[in-house]
């Protein structure tokens, strides 16, 4: 059975002890996290092992990290492996945010190595798509996303698929305020999954987290995860308040 995943991507903010702190607000407010939930932290690479011990031992919480590189190792100064990540016991990567797509030129092809490095080393992709708002307003949000997936997943094995979780996060929603409607966030969804189904099998589609991101909040987080095919949230603005990520925790189906 697929996971419901309520993830925190925390972006370029915080301190380390801001991060800290807001680990111990969500620590100490009620939560539950059943058998098919988890809570993923995206936190920056210097807070990778402070957030690593923050969640040992608590049940169905992981950290993430925000980006790898493609490389196994060697002369890149500045980048971060996929083998460092796992020596720090990190169990996720984000790859493919329309942040790194925009501000960093990724492409399908550079995401695609990027999969395949984690996916070798027992690491598990958080793999963003998702449209511009000129892309939605001529209707070509089906296409768009096809092609993602298309270009940077489907040379993926049934079994490596099924590792991969992705996260559906429309441009125009991302930090605006402006979320998808539930039922617009679930038409899509639907034909994310749809893509899988037709290229993997249903039973495989059926496997697959679908998450939603783009200002999802406490209030809408309900709402929006009530949906058939959305499977929880990636988060950003309100993965940065305690209560407010508590309450998408709770949300979660
Ligand atoms: P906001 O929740 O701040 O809109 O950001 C969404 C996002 O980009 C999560 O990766």
């Amino acid at each position: 059975m697929r996971k419901q995943i309520a993830a925190a991507n925390w972006k370029m903010n915080l301190t380390l002890q801001k991060g800290e702190e807001l680990f111990d607000d969500i620590i100490a407010l009620p939560h539950e996290l059943k058998a098919d939930q988890q809570a993923i932290f995206a936190v920056p690479f210097p807070y990778l092992a402070m957030a690593q011990q923050k969640v040992h031992g608590r049940k169905n919480a992981f950290i993430a990290a925000q980006n790898c590189y493609n490389k196994k190792s060697g002369a890149y100064t500045g980048e971060t492996s996929v083998e460092m990540l796992q020596s720090l016991g990190i169990s996720y990567v984000v790859l493919g945010h329309s942040e790194r797509r925009e501000y960093f030129n990724e492409s399908n092809q550079f995401l695609a190595e990027k999969v395949n490095i984690c996916l070798e080393n027992n690491i598990h992709p958080i793999f963003c798509c998702g449209e511009a708002l000129s892309v939605r307003e001529a209707n070509g949000q089906n296409d768009f996303v096809a092609k993602q997936l298309e270009e940077s997943l489907f040379h993926l094995s049934a079994e490596q698929i099924q590792k991969v979780v992705i996260a559906y996060e429309p441009i125009w929603a991302i930090g605006t305020g402006k979320t998808a409607t539930s039922e617009q966030a679930q038409e899509i969804h639907k034909f994310i999954r749809s893509q899988f189904a037709a290229k993997y099998g249903v039973a495989v589609a059926e496997n697959i987290s679908i998450l939603y991101g783009g200002s999802v909040k406490g209030s809408n987080a309900k709402e929006l995860f009530s949906q058939p095919d959305v499977d929880g949230g990636l988060v950003g603005g309100a993965s940065l308040v305690a209560s407010e990520f508590v309450a998408i925790i709770n949300a979660l189906k």
